[in-house]
């Protein structure tokens, strides 16, 4: 993001979240904090990672993810509803290995994002926007790294194998029927509804931000964009 060196660490309210280390979204208290011996925020390795923006492999992952999500969602809506006599078929196989694969791919996402830490890009909008952006991206991490647990957990109460693309079987993980797994799969449906909804809300913002506000914060999540 070379003309917007430091884009996103400004305009953070003290004590806006994002700001834990653990799950870091640089902000100027993280900058101060780790500033080096000069003074200067610049010379901290830490911070001069979090300005980079997204790279190469935050975005392949971003847009892959985006791509599993869609055609799981297809899958979803159309394979048979599970109930007690569900027999195992195409479509809930490749429901439960694209679960199993979005999964695999999320866990690896949320290591590097870890690592790589990145801020928000939203200088000159509200508080309130920071913090709805910052709780929807770590509402989709939480979504779609535990959802999977509670699906396959419903799919042991239903006696459903879950195949990975004809590679592996994964042992099942509740007993048949067990009330609890039946809940977690109601849990897991509820949960995924909730992650369109919420994938539609950042859509939205993504492209208010594009066609209205006329900022940055769309082009540096795509391939050629600033990053
Ligand atoms: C992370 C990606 C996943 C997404 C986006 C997703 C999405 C969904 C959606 C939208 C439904 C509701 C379908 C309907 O109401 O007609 C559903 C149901 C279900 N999914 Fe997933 N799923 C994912 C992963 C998994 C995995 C990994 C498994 C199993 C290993 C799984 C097993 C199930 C089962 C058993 C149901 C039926 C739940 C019930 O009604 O008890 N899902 N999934
Ligand atoms: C399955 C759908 C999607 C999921 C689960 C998803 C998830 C995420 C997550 C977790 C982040 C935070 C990145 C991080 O800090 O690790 C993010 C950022 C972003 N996403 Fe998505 N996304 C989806 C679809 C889209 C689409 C379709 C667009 C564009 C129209 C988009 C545009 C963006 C942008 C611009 C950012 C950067 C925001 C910023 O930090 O300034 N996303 N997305």
């Amino acid at each position: 993001m070379p003309a917007r060196p430091l884009s996103g660490a400004r305009g953070a309210p003290p004590g806006a979240p994002g700001k834990s280390p653990r799950f870091p979204e640089a902000s100027p208290g993280a900058a101060s904090a780790s500033s080096g011996a000069s003074g200067n925020p610049r010379d901290s390795p830490r911070i001069s990672l979090a300005l980079q923006g997204y790279g190469r492999t935050a975005k392949l992952l971003h847009w892959l993810i985006v791509l599993l999500v869609l055609i799981q969602f297809v899958i979803a809506i159309l394979m048979p509803d599970i109930g007690p006599d569900t027999v195992p078929g195409t479509l809930i196989d490749l429901h439960f290995s694209f679960g199993v694969l979005i999964f695999v791919v999320m866990a690896g996402r949320f290591v590097h994002r870890l690592l790589h830490p990145v801020p928000l890009d939203l200088p000159d909008s509200p508080g309130w926007e920071r913090r709805v952006a910052s709780a929807t991206h770590r509402t989709f991490y939480f979504i779609l790294l535990v959802g999977p647990f509670l699906g396959w957990a419903s799919a042991s109460a239903h006696k459903l194998p879950v195949e990975v693309f004809g590679f592996f079987t994964l042992p099942g993980i509740a007993a048949p029927r067990a009330p609890w797994a039946l809940t977690a799969g109601d849990i897991h449906a509820l949960m995924m509804w909730i992650l369109l909804a919420l994938i539609a809300l950042h859509v939205g913002a993504a492209l208010y931000h594009y066609l209205f506000r006329h900022d940055d914060v769309l082009r540096r999540m795509l391939p050629r964009g600033d990053s």
